[in-house]
């Protein structure tokens, strides 16, 4: 279930930027990866129990996957989840992740793993 939401355009970004050239999105913008391994967005996210699973919001315009590592806390939960086309850049799906965290505060930090960077990040729900 969709504890909270956090919004991509308000989370800790390194190699990534707040845009807003595409229609859909949820917020005041999303996030878009600079083309490049490594480059990552890092929410901070609370939860009241353990056990809440994580579902990313996300759209690729291009039909080559761009891959994603989940890490909470600093581990890899989740190697290189495949985020597929979406058919265009202004068409997010959902994506959710077989993850879970623990009760309190954690950091969730999706990397792109390969060249193509990261798709375009709305939001994560935990
Ligand atoms: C296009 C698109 C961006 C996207 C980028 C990419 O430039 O407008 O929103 O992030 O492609 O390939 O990552």
């Amino acid at each position: 279930a969709a504890d909270t939401r956090y919004e991509a355009e308000g989370a800790k970004l390194s190699q990534a930027a707040v845009a807003t050239n595409h229609t859909g999105y949820s917020g005041t913008g999303f996030v878009d990866y600079t083309n490049v391994a490594g480059s990552s967005v890092e929410f901070t996210v609370n939860a009241t129990a353990a056990g809440n699973a994580l579902a990313i919001r996300y759209a690729n315009g291009t039909t080559t996957e761009r891959p994603l590592d989940i890490s909470v806390n600093g581990t890899v939960v989740a190697s290189g989840v495949p985020f597929g086309s979406t058919g265009s850049w202004d068409t997010w799906a959902t994506k959710t992740i077989g993850a879970q965290l623990p009760a309190g505060t954690s950091t969730v930090r999706a990397t792109a793993t390969t060249a193509d960077g990261g798709p375009n990040l709305d939001y994560l729900d935990t």
